[in-house]
C-alpha cells in the first residue's frame, strides 16, 4: 500500500491508502478528524471544506495522491490555539450568533468564512455581500441569516 505523508492542524502524519482514496475518508476513517463532514462526495454540498495551505478546499474530491509533503491540511479541529485552547474568532461568533441548528454543515459553513475573509484581506479589502453570495455551502436548516452575522462578526475580531 502507498504511504502519503502530509501535515494536519500542526502533525506531520503518514498514512497507509491506495493513491485513489478520497483524502475525506482519510481525514476521518484513518486519521480520526470527523470535522470535515460527508454530504456529497462530489465537491457540491461543501459539508466537508478545509483548508489545504491557507485556501479552502473540499478534501472529499481530492485523491490523497494529490497531497504533497509539504502541504498544510487544516480542518475545524485546527483553528483553536492549541496552546491556550482558545476558540478562533470566528467559532466564538458562531457561538454568539447561536447560528447553529442540526450542526452538521457548520464546521464547513466556518472554514469557508474563514477562507473568504483571508482572500478579501489579500486583495486588500474586507468581505462583502457578493463574497456572501460566492460561499456556496449547504445548510439544510437554512441558517444562512445567521451565518452572515456571524461571519461579519467573526470577522471583526480577526
Ligand atoms: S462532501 Fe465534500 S463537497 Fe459534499
Ligand atoms: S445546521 Fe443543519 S445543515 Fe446546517
Amino acid at each position: 500500500m502507498p504511504q502519503h505523508t502530509f501535515t494536519v492542524n500542526g502533525r506531520k502524519v503518514t498514512v497507509d491508502a491506495a493513491d485513489d482514496v478520497r483524502l475525506l475518508w482519510v481525514l476521518r476513517d484513518l486519521l480520526g478528524i470527523t470535522g470535515p463532514k460527508y454530504g456529497c462526495g462530489i465537491n457540491v454540498c461543501k459539508a466537508c471544506t478545509s483548508h489545504i495551505n491557507g485556501k479552502a478546499f473540499n478534501p472529499c474530491s481530492v485523491p490523497v495522491s494529490a497531497i504533497k509533503p509539504g502541504d498544510e491540511i487544516t480542518t475545524i479541529e485546527g483553528l483553536a490555539d492549541p496552546a491556550t485552547g482558545e476558540l478562533h474568532p470566528m467559532q466564538e461568533a458562531w457561538l454568539e450568533h447561536d447560528v447553529a441548528q442540526c450542526g452538521y454543515c457548520q464546521p464547513g459553513q466556518i472554514m469557508a468564512a474563514i477562507a473568504k475573509v483571508k482572500k478579501a484581506r489579500a486583495e486588500g479589502r474586507e468581505i462583502g455581500d457578493a463574497d456572501f453570495d460566492e460561499i456556496r455551502n449547504i445548510c439544510r436548516c437554512g441558517t444562512y441569516s445567521r451565518i452572515r452575522e456571524a461571519i461579519k462578526t467573526g470577522a471583526g475580531k480577526m
